[in-house]
Formats: structure tokens, C-alpha cells, sequence
């Protein structure tokens, strides 16, 4: 018999219990601790679940607790010196979304997992999710035809963050759903927003993301909304696909529509756009919960040595998208033009970013880095 994976999670806040819960159900994963500084949470998971130990402080739980692997589902600014810890004491590492709060904290994580042999994944949890996987399924297939453009969706009112910003907190979703459909990086982001409840914490914020071929992709994120709304639409030459998480059941429906130009007329009376209005179709979707997917997928990486799907690099990817997102809302809303040598010669952080604070800041352009009120800019140096 093969000797379960042991696991230990870090934060035991508002996702930490589903991980707890998701990683307890696998066969070939054995949890064994939690970890939150908060004891009265510690105490909640570990009433629940009477077999846990139970510590406040993360480098004991990283440490002593003989652990193969580490889940962590912490605030954002503690993702990078935790993931660096347990990597560092050769433990597996799993990371909640977004990755971390910079490019170059990513790298580093990416390069310690690589020097050491450890799994690195990051909970990108909608790739896993029943109704994504049969979009992918869809568009590579060639069904839709060419990919024109992705909108997508993701409001309501509240949860209030205070160290990063909408876009942080919520973009990540859509935006690891758009790379992977597309299956390439943007040129350029452009991103408009407003703090409308906290100061200089954006609670709206508007982004389109321009890819080659004239693609594109428009994420509206909000904590500002009456309404909940979570959907995506992807519309192809061929056919179209609104994609609605809401929905119990019925949560992908394909539009067999599409409208055509004359490939060639003579006069302006003979021109004609083509409308085709077809049958629209809704895919059975097998439902599994995305969440203990991504945990199965992490320990069987673990097992068989290979890297995820949602590994440390699609993480760096997304967080290359959200840093240029923040530039471009420090630029109100100029393009930011990925890897451009007349892109901004800045390092864009998001608010509140606490270890790029702690970083030596560097002269720029726009002058030193600096906190208003002990909120971090935008643009503060990394
Ligand atoms: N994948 C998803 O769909 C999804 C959904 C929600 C949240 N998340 C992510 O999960 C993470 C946690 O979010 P949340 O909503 O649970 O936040 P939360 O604030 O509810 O919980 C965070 C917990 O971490 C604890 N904590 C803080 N610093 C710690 C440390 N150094 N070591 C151990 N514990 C520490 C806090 O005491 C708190 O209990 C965030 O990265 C968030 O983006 C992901």
C-alpha cells in the first residue's frame, strides 16, 4: 500500500475549512494539521475535525509537524514568505489565488520549486470546474470557429478587501479562464477603476486585455453591485457560448448564430449581411466540485512527480496581467503594453502590498515610492 501524502493548511479563515474539507475526503492524502494565528479558528476546524492538530504559528505547522505538503489560504501578501518557507523546508506547496503580490516573488517561488523537485501549484479553481473544461473542450475542437472576443462578468456587493483590490481579488478567476481558452498571453491591458468605499482600494474596476489577431477580452469586476452576477460570454466566428456559474444546472448554453458579410457584391443594393439563427444547445456537464479537483490534481502531481496544470508559471502569468492592469489604472487607464521597451519603466504592486514595502525602493520616472495614510501607491517600487 502507498503511503498517503500528509498535508497541512495554513489559514483557517473563510476558504481554509473548504480546503480542509476537500483535501479530508481524498484516499491517497492524509491531513494532518491546521494553522491559523487566529486560535479561536483553530479551535472551530479542529472541533470539527477531532483527529487535526492544531497550531497558531506557521513555521511550526511548516516544521514539525512532518508534513509532505503545504496548503496555504492566507491574505495575498502572505502567500510569497510562507510558499518560501515551506518551500525552502522541502515541503510541496500549494498557493490560493492570486500566486503572490508580484512578478519577481513568483519567479523566486517558481526557481526554488524547480531547484528543489517540489511541486508548485496554484488554486486556479474554476480550470477545474466542469463548465470551463468543456468550454476548452468546445473551442479547441474548432466548433466556435475563430475566438472574437470574451466578456465576462463578476459582480456583487461585497466582500470588502483591504489589502488588495477588486481586480486583485476577483479578476483572477476570469483571467486564468480567458489565458487558458486562448491559450496565449496579452499584448497589452488596459485597466479603469474607482475607490469609491476605501480609500485608494479600487471596489470597481474595468479591464480589457488585447491578445494577437485582434482578440480581445473585456473583465468587469465589482464588490458594488445589487446583483450577483457571474458570466462569461465567448463569442466565435462560428458560434457563441454564454457561460452563467449562477445556474445550478444549465450552466453553459452554445448558440448555434453567427452573421456573415458578402465575400463580394457590386452595388450597394446587392450588400447583405447574413444572419444565421440556428438551435441553441446545453451540454451535460458532469458535476464534481472544481475545488476537490484541484486538491486531487495537487496530491496526484505529488505522486507521479509531474507539474500541474495550474502550476507556479500559470501563476506568474496571471499575476503579470494584474500588475500591468495596475499600472494601467495608476495611468487611468493607458494600455500597458507587455514586455514593450516604451512600457512603463515601473514596477506596478497592488494596494497594500506589505513585503513590496519592505523592499528597497528604486528611483524612477515618476519619482520615489511612497505610502499615503500606510496604504501603499500603485506604483510603488518593487
Ligand atoms: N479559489 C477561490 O475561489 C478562492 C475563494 C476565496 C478565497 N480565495 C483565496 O484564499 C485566500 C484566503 O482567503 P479567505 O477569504 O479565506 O480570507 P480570510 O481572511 O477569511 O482568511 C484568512 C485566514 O488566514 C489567517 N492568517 C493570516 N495570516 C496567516 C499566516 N501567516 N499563517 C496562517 N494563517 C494566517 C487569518 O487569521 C484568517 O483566518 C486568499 O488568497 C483568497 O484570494 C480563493
Amino acid at each position: 500500500m502507498k503511503k498517503p501524502v500528509t498535508v497541512g493548511v495554513l489559514g483557517c479563515g473563510y476558504w481554509g475549512p473548504l480546503l480542509v474539507r476537500s483535501l479530508r475526503g481524498l484516499p491517497h492524502c492524509r491531513l494532518k494539521a491546521v494553522c491559523d494565528p487566529d486560535i479561536a479558528r483553530v479551535k472551530h476546524i479542529c472541533a470539527l475535525y477531532s483527529d487535526l492538530e492544531g497550531v497558531t504559528a506557521p513555521q511550526r505547522l511548516i516544521t514539525a509537524c512532518d508534513l509532505d505538503a503545504v496548503v496555504i489560504a492566507t491574505p495575498v501578501k502572505s502567500h510569497y514568505p510562507l510558499a518560501k518557507a515551506s518551500l525552502l523546508a522541502g515541503k510541496h506547496t500549494f498557493i490560493e489565488k492570486p500566486m503572490a503580490t508580484s512578478s519577481q516573488e513568483c519567479e523566486e517561488l517558481i526557481d526554488i520549486a524547480e531547484r528543489k523537485g517540489l511541486v508548485l501549484m496554484v488554486d486556479h479553481t474554476f480550470l477545474y470546474s466542469a463548465p470551463v473544461r468543456k468550454i476548452v473542450e468546445i473551442v479547441q475542437a474548432g466548433d466556435l470557429g475563430d475566438i472574437r472576443y470574451i466578456n465576462s462578468r463578476r459582480l456583487n456587493l461585497g466582500l470588502f478587501q483591504k489589502d488588495i483590490n477588486v481586480a486583485w481579488d476577483l479578476a483572477p478567476h476570469d483571467i486564468s479562464i480567458i489565458l487558458h481558452i486562448l491559450g496565449e498571453f496579452p499584448v497589452a491591458v488596459n485597466c479603469q477603476g474607482n475607490a469609491h468605499v476605501t480609500p485608494q482600494v479600487e471596489d470597481v474596476t474595468n479591464m480589457s486585455l488585447l491578445f494577437p489577431h485582434k482578440r480581445f477580452a473585456t473583465i468587469q469586476s465589482s464588490w458594488l453591485e445589487p446583483r450577483k452576477i457571474r458570466e462569461m460570454t465567448i463569442v466565435g466566428s462560428r458560434r457563441m457560448i454564454v457561460y452563467d456559474d449562477l445556474r445550478t444546472r444549465e450552466k453553459i448554453r452554445i448558440y448555434d448564430v453567427r452573421v456573415e458579410r458578402p465575400p463580394h457584391y457590386d452595388t450597394f443594393a446587392e450588400f447583405q449581411y447574413s444572419y444565421h439563427y440556428g438551435d441553441s444547445y446545453i451540454p451535460h456537464l458532469q458535476q464534481e466540485e472544481p475545488l476537490t479537483l484541484a486538491c486531487r490534481h495537487f496530491i496526484d502531481c505529488i505522486e507521479t512527480n509531474s507539474a500541474p496544470m495550474t502550476s507556479g508559471r500559470q501563476g506568474l502569468e496571471l499575476i503579470r496581467v494584474l500588475e500591468g492592469a495596475s499600472a494601467s489604472l495608476q495611468m487611468k487607464g493607458a494600455p500597458f503594453i507587455f514586455g514593450s521597451p516604451n512600457g512603463p519603466a515601473l514596477a506596478p504592486v497592488p494596494i497594500g502590498n506589505g513585503s513590496a514595502r519592505s523592499r528597497k525602493p528604486k528611483r524612477t520616472r515618476r519619482g520615489p515610492s511612497r505610502a499615503r495614510n500606510g496604504v501603499a501607491t500603485l506604483f510603488e517600487n518593487a
